[in-house]
């Protein structure tokens, strides 16, 4: 039986989205979201898992909710074809959580490595909150409450879609077959698996102040580019240069498409070419990342157009996430209609459930 693919994917809405986000999944769920291969597209935001390390700061995540929403829009997701929505405001993700939470281990969860490793990030050690702890597995009620197939997200999630098969698996198996296992879309590109910032540094981060956003205007983007890491030990341009560890490369390797170089720097046919001259000597970086800016701004500007149209409406954008979560939600009660039956906690809608009880008790 050919199941209909599903996705569902979403983010934490802790700061508005950067181009790590864009190059490692808003790009490919865009172009999921109008490939027509999916019955249905869900895309949330995660804001209860948000709270499980910000539960002090909720006005980081009120105000960050709206941002994601128009970063969304932004980017294209369109509301038409993908159902945008808040989890908060589906209580059935709260129920299933509830549930799962018997079918998982607490030595399990110690086991989870993104677990391990946000906990030393958090410095949470011995005083993690339960909820954080148990984080992994409201995701995996969030994936299959929607019956998720297609999970497209970074591979730092792939504990986590680990976790949920494995739920899923006990699931069905002590309940009957019922939830469906989902599958990990990992970006295709390496270089989009994890963008560094623009300081080299590994990753992306608003607390490193390393990240470039959908919403900088283009002078932001100029003068973040101007400033980003390349190679220290290349100091003139007669110089060979290192294209390990150099980001504005990496960036390059994430973005530019030999159309560009027709456009923006003709004197290269390719990226190879340009990469050939630097580690040969005698390409400054200056003239790299001009041509990085070039490339970059051709792809968000659009994108940065968008989101101030959408950003003229605000109510609006609220409304689309208020219907988004209405339509979420009637999926969900349906999932959850069907767990409490294979969980037999279905009582009162089982004719049959009354029936064998009054015989029992009156014979
Ligand atoms: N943990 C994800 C992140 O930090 C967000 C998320 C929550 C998610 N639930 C999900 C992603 C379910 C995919 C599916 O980015």
């Amino acid at each position: 039986m050919e199941k209909e693919k599903v996705i569902l994917t979403g983010d934490r809405p802790t700061g508005k989205l950067h181009i790590g986000h864009y190059v490692g999944s808003l790009r490919r769920r865009v172009e999921l979201q109008n490939s027509g291969l999916y019955k249905k597209i869900f895309v949330f935001e995660a804001d209860a898992q948000a709270l499980t390390d910000n539960i002090d700061n909720p006005e980081k995540v009120r105000q960050n909710v709206i941002e994601v929403a128009l970063d969304y829009l932004a980017v294209g997701l369109d509301p038409q074809k993908s159902t945008l929505f808040i989890q908060s405001q589906i209580p059935e993700l709260c129920e299933l959580s509830f549930y799962f939470m018997d079918l998982v281990s607490v030595s399990r969860l110690q086991r989870n490595p993104t677990v391990k490793t946000e906990i030393q990030l958090r410095n949470f050690e011995s005083s993690i909150p339960v909820g954080f702890f148990t984080y992994p597995i409201s995701q995996a009620a969030d994936i299959t409450a929607f019956k998720a197939t297609t999970v497209p997200v970074g591979e730092d999630q792939e504990p986590m879609l680990e976790q949920a098969r494995e739920i899923v698996r006990r699931f069905n198996y002590i309940y009957g077959e019922t939830l469906v296992e989902p599958n990990i879309l990992l970006p295709e590109n390496c270089a989009c698996k994890r963008l560094p910032g623009t300081d080299g540094k590994a990753k992306m981060s608003k607390s490193l102040g390393n990240c470039i956003y959908l919403a900088d205007s283009a002078d932001e983007v100029w003068q973040k580019v101007r400033s980003m890491y390349t190679d220290p030990t290349h100091l003139k341009v007669s110089d060979p240069g290192k294209l390990e560890g150099n980001c504005v490369f990496t960036y390059l390797d994430a973005f530019c498409q030999d159309e560009h170089f027709g456009r923006y720097l003709p004197e290269y046919a390719n990226l190879d070419e340009l990469k050939a001259h630097y580690t040969r000597g005698g390409l400054g970086d200056m003239k790299v990342k001009k041509f990085l800016n070039a490339v970059l701004q051709e792809e968000l500007t659009p994108i940065r157009e968008r989101r101030a149209e959408f950003a003229k409406d605000i109510p609006a954008v609220y409304d689309i996430l208020k219907r988004g979560c209405e339509k979420a939600r009637e999926t969900a009660a349906q999932t959850l209609d069907e767990v409490r039956r294979a969980m037999k906690i279905n009582y009162f809608e089982d004719a049959a459930l009354i029936e064998e009880q009054s015989r029992r008790f009156n014979g």
